[in-house]
């Protein structure tokens, strides 16, 4: 089944372990910062041979983060490592000369000049929710997977980092906002591939029409809704990609009925980038809004860039190496990235009998906790099960391979021998 649908296809299995609440502590203020991440120093002795410093503050529109606020050993629902910390605030969608702000502003000048700059642009909220808002007030019901530890970032009980932009459509919604774009950063748990990251950007964009709007059309309203979204976005692919392959998918979302996605064929393959759909009744009612309806939709805007500038792999957008960032340049849509070079992959695989607890999601996260973004994948390539024993084994392939340089074997080997001893210290499996 299809959930959330931008970014990953698949939601893998999960319970529900919601802890009594303890609420999100209070952020502490600071004046300005003038880099996004604050970095600790010294490192504490034992930490030394980290890849990345700890990050222990991030700035947030001017808010100071502390570390303590958000990765949390003392609360066993807390599950966001310091690599994820340290993305907060990084807010790529903000930069306009980076891809991801190039697409942003060219999605925004499509709606500026076919609708009149009737759509409100919000891009600075938050990315920390309650789970109220990423979930309850977008109908997510209370056994929904997505809601499992195992797919989203917990900071407690009741506070998540958002997993996608339609967090923020009920609280719009109540303000009086009812033409709206919504561009952030979300954050997932989720398998390690050349088109998932942990953390990428969405724009979610949401349109009201009252009765006489569809009144003279003829047409029930639903139908009207669906009708405009489909045309709107269709619209919006031909400004960015002028001639493009493009098919509807039929789809499921909590929140909309019916529910589509729309996939652009990209590298000899579908790729989904974006959901929508005709908003549930159940949300708009929140708001007072009984006799309306009306669409929405959440974008993928690391993979609408993909398409676009012909970037082969999703860490890239992290790279801040020159030969990467000097190919773009405010406004420029038609340019394609052309590869620095192609540095050789290095394959290691590592097996092991798995628990009842085992979950890919945790697998890959210890691994990049490790290899940061020297990992370009992580594949099941074997599972069996041994009846007698009663368990069974799974053989992971893991491809390491760096953007920026050609990794040793040493460095390689050692990565590796990290991700077994830490795989068999925090996930309870037995090495084979
Ligand atoms: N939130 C969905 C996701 O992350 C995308 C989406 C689907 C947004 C339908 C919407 C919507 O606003 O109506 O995959």
């Amino acid at each position: 089944m299809t959930i959330f649908s931008v970014q990953s296809t698949i939601f893998t299995r999960a319970s529900v372990v919601l802890l009594s609440s303890n609420g999100l502590k209070r952020f502490s203020f600071a004046s300005s910062f003038s880099s996004n991440a604050v970095y600790s120093s010294p490192l504490p002795k034992m930490k030394k041979q980290r890849r990345y410093p700890i990050v222990s503050a991030v700035d947030i529109n001017g808010v100071t983060i502390a570390r303590n606020d958000v990765v949390r050993d003392d609360d066993p629902t807390n599950n966001v490592p310091d690599s994820i910390f340290s993305k907060l605030g990084m807010q790529l969608h903000r930069r306009d000369k980076h891809p991801i702000g190039i697409i942003k502003n060219a999605i925004y000048d499509y709606f500026d000049s076919n609708y009149a700059k009737k759509f409100e642009k919000f891009e600075d909220l938050s990315p920390i929710v309650s789970t109220k808002q990423n979930f309850d007030d977008v109908l997510v019901p209370a056994d929904h997977v997505s809601r499992s530890l195992n797919d989203t970032y917990y900071v407690d009980p009741e506070t998540v980092l958002r997993c996608h932009t339609s967090a923020h459509q009920a609280e719009l919604l109540r303000k009086g906002h009812r033409r709206f774009l919504v561009t952030g950063d979300v954050y997932r748990r989720d398998s390690i591939d050349a088109t998932h990251y942990p953390v990428f950007h969405q724009m979610e964009g949401f349109c009201v029409f009252s009765p006489e709007d569809w009144n003279e059309s003829g047409i029930d309203s639903t139908l009207y809704a669906a009708e405009d979204l489909k045309k709107c976005l269709e619209g919006l692919a031909r400004h960015l990609f002028g001639a493009v392959e493009m098919r509807w998918v039929d789809t499921y979302f909590p929140f909309t009925e019916p529910s589509f996605e729309l996939e652009i064929y990209f590298k000899d393959d579908w790729l989904e980038v974006l959901g929508c759909g005709v908003t549930e009744q159940g949300i708009l009612k929140q708001s007072g809004l009984d006799n309306n309806v009306a669409w929405a939709f959440g974008l993928g805007l690391e993979r609408l860039a993909m398409v676009l500038f012909d970037i082969p792999d999703i860490r890239l957008f992290w790279s801040s190496d020159e030969r990467f960032t000097s190919q773009f340049g405010k406004g420029e849509l038609g340019l394609k990235f052309k590869p620095f070079s192609k540095y050789p992959p290095c394959y290691k695989d590592i097996s092991f009998w798995i628990s009842d607890s085992f979950t890919e999601n945790n697998f890959c996260e210890v691994v990049r906790g490790i290899a940061g973004d020297l990992v370009e994948e992580v594949k099941l390539i074997d599972s069996f099960t041994n009846k007698k024993k009663g368990l069974t084994s799974h053989c992971y392939r893991i491809v390491f391979r760096s953007m920026e340089r050609s990794l040793t074997d040493e460095e390689v080997n050692n990565l590796q021998s990290k991700v077994r001893d830490e795989v068999q210290r925090k996930l309870n499996v037995e090495l084979r």
